[in-house]
């Protein structure tokens, strides 16, 4: 079995497994979530790097050939050196792929402005990836960029949906907006945020569009497996997927109905910290 590896810092990375399944759903796919560990989005560079390529080298030896970061913090701070530096010492042959690239790939379609706002953790904000990674793609854009540190807290304590959660939806979505007037696409770079889409589309003016990315990752994974059948062919097929978690189980089986329908069945992984 050579599985696809999903990985996230907890449970968001599940938003992204979901509509890559609705996409691809012949596939076998592997989810590891580093729930003991998360969140991921206010620790240093070197901290969010040193975990991802743990996940990366555990997920290697489930079998896994080809890895998803589906999370944004770790596309934004590990995945640039583990392609660089790590891969081509670990296994050449092997791919470990990133959700930044594809959420912007196509961004042109869809603002008219071509003034953008990127809403996301502290880490990959500061990291700047969003707007360097627009800016290689299409200089003419404008991009501001708007950290909103509370809102994964939010939907991990389940208070997304809650009316407490309306002050911090509202006060990011009005700051990002006072950045740019011209802005009327905005971007949710955090893999917890379509939990909180429902508010945000409540304090969003209109003419903004919001852009979710599951879905442009789902349709950028199969166009790369399309032109790329060398890894596509190595990747097993029977539809199964598995879960995993560095947290209890029990714990993430009852979290993870939250972001995905149905009742998840998880297995603990104890050892990553010591690849
Ligand atoms: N999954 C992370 C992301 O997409 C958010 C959660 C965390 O901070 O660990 O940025």
């Amino acid at each position: 079995m050579t599985p696809i590896g999903i990985f996230d810092s907890g449970y968001g990375g599940l938003t992204i497994l979901e509509r890559i399944r609705e996409q691809l759903p012949e596939y076998d796919y592997l989810y590891l979530g580093d729930n003991a560990r998360s969140p991921y989005g206010t620790r240093s560079f070197e901290v969010v790097y040193g975990f991802t390529r743990q996940a990366v080298q555990w997920l290697f030896r489930q079998g896994c050939q080809l890895v998803i970061l589906a999370c944004n913090t770790a596309s934004a701070k590990a995945l640039r050196t583990i392609q660089q530096k790590d891969l081509p010492v670990i296994d050449p042959q092997r791919r470990v792929l990133g959700i930044i690239r594809p959420t912007v790939e196509n961004i042109d379609k869809i603002t008219g402005t071509f003034h953008i706002g990127i809403l996301g953790t502290p880490g990959t904000i500061i990291s700047r990836s969003y707007p360097l990674e627009i800016e290689k793609l299409f200089p003419e854009m404008i991009v501001e960029s708007e950290a909103c540190p509370i809102w994964v807290p939010l939907v991990e304590n389940n208070e997304h949906d809650k009316p407490g959660a309306d002050y911090f939806v509202k006060q990011h979505i009005e700051n990002i907006l006072q950045k740019d007037a011209l802005i009327d696409t905005l971007i949710l770079a955090c893999t917890h945020y379509p939990l909180l889409e429902k508010k945000i589309r409540e304090h969003l003016p209109g003419g903004i569009r919001l852009v979710s990315q599951g879905k442009l990752v789902a349709e950028s994974l199969k166009d790369y497996l399309c032109r790329h059948p060398e890894i596509e062919s190595q990747c097993s097929k029977n539809a199964t997927c598995r879960f995993y978690t560095t947290e209890s189980e029990e714990k993430f089986s009852s979290m993870a109905s939250q972001f995905l329908k149905g009742k998840i069945g998880a297995e603990r992984v104890y050892a990553l910290s010591d690849l």
